[in-house]
């Protein structure tokens, strides 16, 4: 079989789609031939998202609108559907992040990262429910490891993004009879964005231990990311709904290592003094 991922005719809104890996996301979606929107803060990130889409030749569509702010998110998602018809795929993005220890963090810290990625993301997925196209809408959510793997410095974002994949799997219940389809995305480190700059990256030392840490021994890039959205926003994906798709060159598995390092210790010491 050979696969055709033409998007022409679709609608695509990224929400959060401005920078980083969403814009990266938005751009092959536009390169497929879809009309994207895409939404975010900051004008200037909307305009220069914007003017790089239109390269592509596709409709696009750029609006102004904090994932916390749950009227201005209903808002913003009219108007696109206003001009682009209905929503095929959405993929639900935004995100804030910092590295802090959990007894150093402000409350204030901590809610505004669950403000962001947590509850933003509720805003975006119920405000778009009513623009789904039914059946056949495929939503995307990007999450991180750290809602699966504890992290140092990630108490915030860590519980934020396990409730993103948490709200993946309810809505797939609850949406799937009719035809709607969800799953979560969890990406590795990316370069060139500014999570894994914030994160992992601030200088060659902590780059070098973010690679080291890659079983496949590279850092991801946009593509990468892009990629596996194109496939869960095409009707290949046909069949994949509530699942948490890792896209992070094996990270993930390397988290398991450590205990069981721990107990294979264990057990050699215990046999040594038997
Ligand atoms: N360490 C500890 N606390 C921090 C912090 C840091 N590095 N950065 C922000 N905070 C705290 C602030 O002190 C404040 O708490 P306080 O009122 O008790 O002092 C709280 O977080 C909110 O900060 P503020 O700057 O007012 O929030 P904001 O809404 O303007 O920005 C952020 C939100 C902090 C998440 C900001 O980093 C952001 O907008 N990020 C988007 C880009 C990004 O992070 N991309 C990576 C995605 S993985
Ligand atoms: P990024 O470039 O900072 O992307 C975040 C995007 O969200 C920006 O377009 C930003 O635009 C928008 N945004 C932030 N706060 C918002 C708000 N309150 N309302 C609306 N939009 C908001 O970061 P990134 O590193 O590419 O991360 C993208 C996604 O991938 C995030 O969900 C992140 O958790 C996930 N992720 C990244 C990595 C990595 O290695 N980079 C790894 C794992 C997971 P404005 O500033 O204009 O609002």
């Amino acid at each position: 079989m050979q696969l055709d991922f033409d998007f022409s005719g679709k609608h695509v809104v990224v929400f959060g789609g401005t920078t980083g890996i969403n814009f990266g996301i938005a751009q092959a979606f536009a390169r497929q031939g879809a009309a994207v929107t895409v939404a975010s803060r900051k004008r200037e990130n909307v305009d220069n998202a914007c003017g790089e889409l239109r390269k592509y030749g596709a409709p696009v569509f750029g609006a102004c609108a904090d994932v916390r702010d749950f009227d201005a998110v209903g808002k913003a998602l009219d108007q696109a559907v206003e001009r682009l018809g209905a929503i095929d795929v959405l993929v639900s993005g935004a995100a804030g992040n910092f590295l802090c220890e959990a007894k150093d963090m402000s409350a204030n810290g901590f809610r505004v990262v669950i403000d962001i990625d947590l509850v933003g993301s509720f805003h975006v997925l119920r405000q778009a429910y009513r623009h789904l196209r039914k059946p056949g809408a495929a939503v995307i959510n990007i999450t991180a490891p750290q809602s699966f793997i504890p992290m140092r410095y990630q108490a915030h974002a860590g519980a934020a993004k396990a409730g993103v994949d948490q709200l993946t799997r309810t809505l797939a219940l609850e949406w799937g009879a009719e035809g709607i389809r969800i799953n979560s995305v969890s990406p590795g480190p990316i370069d060139g964005t500014e999570g894994f700059r914030k994160l992992m990256a601030s200088d060659e030392q902590q780059r070098a231990r973010a690679l080291a840490a890659v079983p496949l021994k590279r850092i991801g890039t946009l593509d990468d990311i892009a990629n596996l959205v194109l496939f869960l926003g095409s009707p290949y994906a046909g069949y994949i709904s509530g699942a948490l798709i890792p896209c992070d060159g094996g990270g993930a598995l390397e988290s398991v290592k450590p205990p069981l390092e721990a107990a294979g210790a264990a057990l050699a010491r215990q046999s040594a003094s038997e």
